[in-house]
């Protein structure tokens, strides 16, 4: 399975952490950046993993933010993108069954490293529930990005 990752300054170390997580346990990673903690916008690499998901290159997404607010707004302005900020596994679990998420979203700076890990397992593995009233409204907001 690939994952496209990606953070700001603020998100660097956590991605790191959730880079080599992946990475051992076999996921491809595509990395957008930051590379360092020097500044960088999360508009920017937000931008660049969201649309590769969008684009079909890979199959799901972690973006990391400081509090995962900016990486939420622009991963959401991408097509076909559901981005859900999640601090607890309860709402990665929820975010993957009732939103079929593609993209989760972490706080850099109010997640700790073991429960970062935790919560991108559970994202990873939870399915979307399938359930029609889940898929009437993924299908409502399809719609509207076809306006
Ligand atoms: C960077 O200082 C911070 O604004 C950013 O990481 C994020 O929290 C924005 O939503």
């Amino acid at each position: 399975m690939k994952i496209s990752i990606a953070s700001d300054h603020a998100g660097f170390k956590l991605k790191s952490a959730v880079k080599e997580y992946l990475e051992k346990a076999s996921y491809q990673v595509n990395d957008f950046g930051a590379y360092d903690e020097n500044s960088v916008d999360y508009s920017d690499t937000g931008l660049a993993a969201a649309e590769d998901i969008a684009y079909g290159n890979s199959d799901f997404g972690i973006l990391i933010c400081g509090t995962g607010i900016g990486m939420s707004i622009i991963a959401n302005k991408v097509k076909g993108i559901r981005a859900g900020l999640c601090h607890t596994e309860e709402f990665a679990k929820l975010t993957r069954q009732h939103n079929n998420a593609n993209i989760l979203v972490l706080a850099g700076r109010y997640t700790e490293v073991n429960k970062a890990l935790s919560i991108v397992k559970t994202f990873l593995n939870e399915p979307f529930s399938n359930e029609e009233r889940h898929q009437k409204r993924i299908d409502k907001i399809t719609q509207y990005e076809k306006k």
